[in-house]
C-alpha cells in the first residue's frame, strides 16, 4: 500500500544474508533445464548490504569481497532485480543508484547474487514506495534466480521446485558454522550439469540412478526440532557435493581437514566450492576456523551463525 503520509527516502539500505543448504536433493532434470529439488535451507549471518538512491540513470557499484568479480552492468542480478521492480509497478523511467557491499564470497555456493537480488527488491520498493507485499517480491524474485525467494524470507526453510517453493521449517536453536572458501568459484549450471554426467556413466555402469523424485529427510527434520547440532550433524547431505568434488578435488582435502577437528557436520554448500562445517557452539566454531585456516585447505575462514533473519531494511534516510 503507498502512505500518503510519508515522504519517499533519499536512501535505503538493505542487509541480507547468504545460506547454506542442510539438504539438497536433486532429481533429473525437467523439460525447462531446472532439476526439481527438496531442500532445506538454512540463512546464516553472514551479510551483504545492499544501499540504492534515486537516480537519473541506473548504475551500479560493488565494495568488498570479490567484488573484482562482479559485473556492474545490466547483467548483474540486482540490476535485473531493479528492472524487474520497475516493470512490474509500471514505474517506467524510474532509475536508482544501486551500492553493493559484499561479505557473501561470489560463486561460492552462498547465493550471494541470489542475496543481492532481493536486497534490491527490498531495498527499490521502499524508496519508491511501490507497495508490493513480501509475497509479490518474492515472485518476482523467483523469476531472477531459484534462490532469491529465500533470501527475502531467511530463517530455514523446505525448498522445493527449483527452490523457489518455500516452507518455513520448524527449527530449534542456533547453530555455529565455519566455512571454508574455495580459491575459485563454481558455475552453478555446470556442476548441475556435472551432476547429471555422473549420474548417468553411474547408471551405465549398472548402479541405481538417483530417485526421479528428490524427498525431504524426515530425521533431518526431527533433529532441527531436537536443536541439537550433534543429532544434526551427520545428517547434513548434499546430492550436488559428488560433482563440485569432481570439479575441485582439492575440496576433499577441506573436508577431511574438518571432520579431523572434530566438526559434527562437514558439507559442501550447495553447489560449492564453499565447505560448511557445523560445531557444538560458537567456541568450537572459533577453535575449527582457526584448525582451516592453519591447515591451509581453504582462501579464508568466516565463522557465521544460523539462522538468521532475510533481507531487512536498516536504514531508511529521510531528506532533511
Ligand atoms: O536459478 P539460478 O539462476 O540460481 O540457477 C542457475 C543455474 O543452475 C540454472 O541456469 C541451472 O543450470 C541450474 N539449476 C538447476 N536446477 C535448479 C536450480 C538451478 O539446474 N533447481
Amino acid at each position: 500500500m503507498i502512505s500518503a503520509t510519508r515522504q519517499a527516502p533519499a536512501a535505503v539500505t538493505v542487509r541480507v544474508p547468504a545460506k547454506v543448504n542442510l539438504q539438497l536433493a536433486v532429481g533429473s532434470p525437467r523439460a525447462d533445464g531446472y532439476h526439481p529439488l527438496v531442500t532445506v535451507f538454512h540463512a546464516v549471518a553472514l551479510f551483504d548490504e545492499v544501499t540504492v538512491l534515486p537516480a537519473e540513470k541506473t548504475s551500479l557499484s560493488v565494495h568488498g569481497e570479490d567484488a573484482a568479480s562482479v559485473p556492474r552492468d545490466r547483467s548483474n542480478l540486482a540490476w535485473k532485480a531493479a528492472s524487474a521492480l520497475v516493470q512490474a509497478a509500471g514505474l517506467r523511467g524510474s532509475a536508482v543508484e544501486i551500492r553493493i557491499r559484499k561479505r557473501i564470497p561470489v560463486a561460492a555456493g552462498l547465493a550471494g547474487g541470489s542475496a543481492d537480488a532481493a536486497a534490491t527488491l527490498l531495498a527499490c520498493n521502499e524508496l519508491w514506495q511501490t507497495g508490493l507485499s513480501q509475497r509479490d517480491l518474492a515472485e518476482l524474485g523467483a523469476g531472477l534466480g531459484s534462490d532469491v525467494p529465500f533470501a527475502l524470507l531467511g530463517g530455514t526453510a523446505v525448498g522445493r521446485g527449483r527452490g523457489e517453493h518455500l516452507t518455513p521449517a520448524l527449527a530449534a536453536g542456533s547453530y555455529h558454522w565455519a566455512l571454508a572458501f574455495g580459491h575459485e568459484g563454481l558455475s552453478t549450471a555446470q556442476v548441475y550439469a556435472t551432476c547429471d554426467r555422473l549420474r548417468a556413466v553411474r547408471a551405465a555402469a549398472g548402479d541405481r540412478p538417483g530417485p526421479a523424485e528428490p524427498e525431504l529427510s524426515n530425521p533431518l527434520m526431527t533433529a532441527l526440532r531436537s536443536g541439537d547440532p550433534a543429532r544434526v550433524g551427520p545428517l547434513l547431505f548434499n546430492d550436488l557435493q559428488p560433482a563440485a568434488l569432481s570439479l575441485q578435488p582439492e575440496l576433499r582435502r577441506t573436508l577431511t581437514a574438518g571432520r579431523e577437528h572434530g566438526a559434527l557436520g562437514a558439507i559442501v554448500s550447495g553447489s560449492g566450492p564453499t565447505c560448511a562445517f557445523l560445531a557444538s557452539d560458537a567456541a568450537h566454531a572459533r577453535d575449527l576456523a582457526v584448525a582451516l585456516t592453519g591447515a591451509g585447505v581453504c582462501r579464508a575462514v568466516a565463522r557465521a551463525s544460523g539462522p538468521a533473519p532475510g533481507a531487512v531494511v536498516v536504514r531508511d534516510r529521510q531528506p532533511s
